[in-house]
């Protein structure tokens, strides 16, 4: 009996040192410890049989056994040192930072081709001489349309399809009292720089416009114009032209005919409408053009009276010219860009075809 006891702590103590090895992690080696030394333990079973042993083997027996119970915690604690030890260091070599790595190239991003065009026309009209000048997107009726000659009720107003901004709690929706709009076009902001700026004015005036319009390929209901004007004493129907085939010339190169067309707009008068050599076919005609050989890339003339007057600008001294053209269509028409909507799809597998403008 005493000579099996000290065999099976001889037998434990071997063991346990195999067991403790083959464990992977701090769990199991808590498992193995609650196994070993628990209240219901190998070890402490061991333990409860030391009354039983012979009173001559009983002091040999209990150092032995005691020898074992302190091995045993020693080894767990070791191996739970070890393995903590093991854990850092494989983190301290997965986390090390190399400083000799290079950097990551940093994204920055390009405009959107919408917006290089609308810079490219901030460089053409600065170096003739104009500044920039912005107006709000969200408009009054007024300053849309009774400004620029465009009565209530008149049919010309059918021009542009209006976004009406509704009369807050109005259910259904109907148009706003103020007559709060979504403009139209950028021609409002003309009315606000002969209102805020001091003569003679040269200006461009960039910016967002909307339209109640029915979404296709080749309309939106959002899209870019830039609209141009200029005030003076002795501003003529001459400067205009020139200007635009000189403004042609610097956008679409040297070679690029243009023609005048007459037009229609209740806020100049003689109105026209400006239209270069096809960008497709160069002239001969083709499906882009209509087989004209001809595309309309903008609208103008000079400056009505009463929109000089709506401006506090006195028509009997000063004349104007005006123009308005759209910047999406330049865009398509620049990259081959078979769907107006692409512009405004935010899709980077398409705006990341277009990196050009910084
Ligand atoms: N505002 C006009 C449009 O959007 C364009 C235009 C501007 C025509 C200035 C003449 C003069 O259709």
């Amino acid at each position: 009996m005493s000579e099996d006891l000290r065999t099976q702590l001889e037998r434990l103590r071997e063991d346990a040192q195999m067991r403790l090895a083959a464990v992977a992690d701090a769990a199991a080696v808590e498992a193995l410890r609650i196994a070993l030394l628990g209240r219901s333990g190998e070890l402490t079973a061991l333990l409860h049989e030391l009354g039983s042993v012979d009173a001559n083997d009983r002091a040999a027996i209990g150092q032995l056994a005691n020898a074992v119970h302190t091995e045993v915690e020693t080894a767990i604690r070791d191996r739970l040192a070890s393995l903590h030890t093991a854990a850092l260091d494989e983190r301290l070599a997965a986390e090390t930072l190399d400083m000799s790595a290079p950097g990551r190239p940093v994204r920055i991003g390009h405009l959107h081709p919408t917006m290089t065009v609308e810079r490219d026309l901030r460089e053409i009209f600065h170096a003739f001489g104009f500044e920039v000048f912005e107006g709000p997107e969200i408009e009054t009726e007024a300053m849309n349309f009774e400004a620029l000659n465009i009565p209530p009720d008149h049919p010309s107003r059918d021009l542009w399809d209006t976004l009406y901004v509704a009369e807050p709690g109005s259910d259904p929706p109907r148009p706003a009292e103020d007559g709060t709009i979504l403009r139209t076009h950028t021609s409002p902001v003309q009315i606000r720089a002969m209102q805020a700026l001091p003569l003679p004015i040269r200006v461009i005036m960039p910016g967002r416009c909307f339209r109640y319009e029915a979404v296709d390929a080749s309309h939106n209901f959002e899209f870019f114009q830039v609209e141009g004007l200029v005030v003076d004493e002795r501003t003529s129907l001459a400067d205009l032209k020139g200007m635009l085939e000189e403004f042609a010339r610097a956008l679409y190169g040297r070679d690029t005919r243009t023609r005048f067309r007459p037009g229609y707009y209740p806020f100049t008068e003689p109105s026209v409408a400006f239209d270069v050599s096809c960008l497709v076919c160069g002239g001969p005609g083709c499906p882009a053009c209509g087989r004209t050989g001809w595309m309309t890339i903008l609208g103008a003339g000079m400056v009505h009276p009463s929109v000089l007057r709506a401006g506090g600008i006195d028509p009997d001294r000063y004349q104007g010219y005006a123009f308005g053209m759209g910047l999406d269509r330049i865009a398509l028409l620049r990259h081959g860009i078979p769907d107006l909507r692409l512009l405004m799809s935010a899709d980077l597998r398409f705006l990341e075809q277009f990196p050009g403008g910084r």
